[in-house]
C-alpha cells in the first residue's frame, strides 16, 4: 500500500509518501516547510500566518514533491491527513485539499488523530517495530501523554499533564531567558554548556503514585528565580547553568515516571515521540533506566519526532490495512483527544 500523508495541524505545512508492507512502512520521500522564521519574531505561532502559509504553499509543495518522488499519482491508494488536534484553520486547510484529492483520485482518505501520528512515529523507525502492547510517551509542545497502546486503536491514557505540556514549559522558559522560539532546542543548546547540578528548579508530582505532570509550576519559579538575578541575566554562563538546570528537572521527572508506568504495567516496550523527545538528555535519561529494567526504547530520529506527514501517513496504513472504510466527511477538531 502506497499512503500519501498531509501535515498542517499547526506551523509546519509536511507531505510524506509511505509504503506499508507485512514487515512495516516505509517512508518513500518525506517534504517539510517550516514556518519557524515567519513566527519566530511573535515568540509563538500566529494562526492567521499559518494558516495565509498553508493555503500558499500546499498546493506548491505538493506539486512539487510528486514530481520529486516520481511515483504516478493513480499509484496511490489512500490519502491520511491530520484533522485534529491543532489550530482550526490550519487543519482546515490540510483537511479540505486532502479530501479533494482523494475524491479526484477516487481513493479513501483517513482522517488522522496527530497524537496518534507521534504515538507511532516508533514504527518509522529503521530496523525491528514497536510490537502491542507498549507504552508510549507523547511529549511536543502541546501536549504530555503516556499512553498504553494495546492494538491500533486501542489505548488508553496512564497519565499526563495537568497543565502546561513540557514543550510549551521550555518555550515559555525560554522566552523569559531572552532566547528564541522554539525553547526545546535553544535550551538544550546553551545547556550543554552549563551545570546541570547548579540550580534546584522544582521536579513537581516526582513522589505522588500517579503517573501525571505538572510543568507550570516549572516555568513560574524560573520567572521568580530570573527576577531575583536580574543583574546576571546578561551572563552567558549563568544562562548556560539556568538552562541546563530547567533541562534536568523537566527531563529527569518525564523519564522516571514513564519508566515507572511502564514497569509498574508489565510493559516492555516503551516508544517516545513528539518534538521534546529530540532532547538528548531525555534521550540519555530513558535508555539509562530502560537498560537496568530490561526495557526496550525506540527513539525516534529527530526529524519524525517533531510534527512531520510521515508519521500522519502511517497510521493511514494500520487503517488502510484494516480496510477501513473512507472518511470522506470526517471534520476538523481542533482539540480531538487521542483516543477519538
Ligand atoms: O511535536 P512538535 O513539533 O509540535 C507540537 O505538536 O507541539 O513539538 C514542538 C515542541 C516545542 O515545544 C519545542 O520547544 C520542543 O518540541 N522541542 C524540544 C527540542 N526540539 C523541539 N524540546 C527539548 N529539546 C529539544 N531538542
Ligand atoms: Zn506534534
Amino acid at each position: 500500500m502506497l499512503i500519501l500523508g498531509i501535515e498542517t495541524s499547526c506551523d509546519d505545512t509536511a507531505l510524506a509518501l509511505v509504503r506499508g508492507t507485512d514487515e512495516g512502512v516505509k517512508i518513500l520521500n518525506a517534504m517539510l516547510s517550516s514556518q519557524a522564521l515567519a513566527h519566530a519574531k511573535y515568540g509563538g505561532v500566529v494562526p492567521e500566518l499559518a494558516v495565509r502559509e498553508h493555503l500558499k504553499n500546499l498546493p506548491m509543495m505538493t506539486r512539487h514533491f510528486m514530481a520529486e518522488s516520481g511515483v504516478p499519482w493513480n499509484q496511490i491508494d489512500a490519502v491520511a491527513v491530520t484533522r485534529g488536534p491543532g489550530l482550526v484553520a490550519s487543519l482546515l486547510v490540510g483537511l479540505n485539499f486532502a479530501r479533494g484529492l482523494a475524491l479526484a483520485l477516487d481513493r479513501p482518505l483517513y482522517g488522522v488523530n496527530h497524537l496518534v501520528g507521534h504515538l507511532y512515529s516508533g514504527f518509522l523507525a529503521k530496523g525491528i517495530k514497536p510490537q502491542f502492547p507498549f507504552l508510549g510517551l507523547v511529549v511536543s509542545g502541546g501536549h504530555t501523554l503516556l499512553i498504553r497502546a494495546d492494538a491500533d486503536g486501542d489505548f488508553k491514557r496512564i497519565g499526563g499533564t495537568i497543565d502546561d505540556a513540557a514543550g510549551e514549559c521550555l518555550d515559555k522558559s525560554a522566552r523569559l531567558l531572552g532566547l528564541g522560539y522554539p525553547g526545546g532546542p535553544e535550551i538544550e543548546q546553551r545547556a550543554s554548556e552549563g551545570n546541570r547540578n547548579q540550580y534546584a528548579f522544582p521536579r513537581s508530582m516526582d513522589t505522588q503514585e500517579n503517573y501525571d505532570f505538572s510543568f507550570s509550576g516549572v516555568k513560574t519559579s524560573v520567572r521568580y528565580f530570573l527576577e531575583k538575578h536580574k543583574e546576571q541575566i546578561s551572563d552567558p554562563k549563568f544562562i548556560a547553568d539556568v538552562c541546563a538546570s530547567l533541562q534536568e528537572a523537566v527531563m529527569t521527572i518525564l523519564a522516571k515516571k514513564t519508566v515507572a508506568a511502564a514497569l509498574n504495567l508489565g510493559l516492555k516496550q516503551i516508544t517516545v515521540g513528539g518534538g521534546v523527545a529530540c532532547n538528548r538528555r531525555l534521550q540519555y535519561l530513558l535508555q539509562e533506566a530502560c537498560q537496568d529494567h530490561g526495557l526496550k526504547l525506540w527513539i525516534t530520529p529527530p526529524w519524525l519526532c517533531t510534527d512531520n506527514a510521515a508519521m500522519i501517513a502511517c497510521v493511514g496504513w494500520m487503517r488502510g490495512r484494516e480496510k477501513r472504510a473512507s472518511e470522506l466527511l470526517c471534520e476538523a477538531d481542533p482539540s480531538l483527544r487521542f483516543n477519538e
